[in-house]
């Protein structure tokens, strides 16, 4: 069973299901609007015990789960939502034993993700511009993950190259969440191995479709798809069954391509005219002409 210690972040969890983070040390107490708990009263609790505050308020002290952690860990940057960050390993196929390269770092919630999928075989090399962000991250991760061997976090501006890791192998998977994805985009067609896959995370229209064009430039990316996820959650309570009255309707679009030898993939336009001359070509057969 897993009990709760000292220096751990754990979650507690009232009635209506809010959520209050607190990193456990003997010694300290908890107060949320009055009500108190020494920390050494939660010390050494299982995991998803019922815990009294005083003025007899009844919580739920929980290990938070990766979803939970990164939703109240603290932040530099605005992190992913858990349901880009499920989404994303899935679709950049990130495996245990995977290079993956990462840009920015952010507060660190994607780059867990990452290090979650490839494993301990696996290596992520991220990079962030700031340095403030980057620390920040770093304490988020090894709080939640102890120490990553296999994280390689660098000071960088991704715009303006992506060094390969010390062996010069390419990576296998390329992972974006910064304004400039295009701008990388040259980068990566260079350290990514053939078959690799990129994936970006934009917020905006312009940035996405800035994205895509710089893709097909590059003339080594083909398979190139963008799409965004929705997340509804419902209502359940007897007899009224609904979806909830708010949701969390848009983050951003997640843009993947393969990189791929130049010369076989068209390009957009160039498929967009094939296709043209292809439609034209049927409407005349339907014609009869
Ligand atoms: C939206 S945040 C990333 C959040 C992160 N995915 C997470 O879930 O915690 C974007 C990050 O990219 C960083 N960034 C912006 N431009 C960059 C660049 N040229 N090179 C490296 N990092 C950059 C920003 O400082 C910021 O921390």
């Amino acid at each position: 069973m897993s009990h709760f210690q000292s220096g751990e972040r754990i979650h507690l969890v009232d009635k209506k299901g809010r959520q209050y983070a607190l990193t456990l040390k003997s010694g300290d107490r908890y107060q949320l609007s009055g009500h108190k708990i020494a920390h050494d009263d939660l010390i050494g609790k299982p995991d998803g015990s019922l815990v009294t505050l005083s003025g007899n308020k009844t919580m739920l002290a929980l290990k938070p789960t990766f979803g939970d952690y990164v939703l109240k860990m603290p932040r530099g940057a605005q992190v992913l939502y858990p349901k880009d960050l499920a989404l994303i390993p899935m679709w950049a196929d990130v495996y245990p034993g995977a290079r993956v390269f990462e840009a920015g770092t952010g507060s660190g919630a994607l780059t867990m993700a990452l290090l979650r999928a490839v494993g301990p075989s696996g290596l992520v090399v991220t990079y962030e511009a700031r340095e403030d962000f980057g620390q920040t991250a770093m304490t988020n991760i090894e709080r939640y993950m102890g120490p990553m061997p296999n994280l390689i976090p660098l000071r960088r501006n991704v715009y303006e190259g992506i060094s390969l890791p010390e062996d010069g192998r390419p990576f296998d998977r390329l992972v974006l969440d910064l304004p400039e994805p295009w701008q990388v985009v040259p980068h990566a067609a260079q350290v990514l191995r053939s078959g690799g896959i990129y994936l970006s995370f934009v917020p905006t229209v312009p940035q996405v479709v800035q994205t895509v064009e710089a893709l097909e430039k590059a003339m080594v990316f083909g398979m190139i798809e963008t799409f965004e996820t929705l997340l509804r959650t419902w209502s359940i309570q007897g007899r009224s069954v609904r979806p909830d009255h708010r949701m969390v309707a848009h983050s951003g679009f997640i843009t993947v391509a393969r990189k791929i030898e130049s010369g076989l993939w068209p390009t957009a336009q160039a498929a967009e005219a094939a296709g043209e001359a292809a439609e034209d070509h049927e409407a005349r057969e339907d014609d009869g002409r």
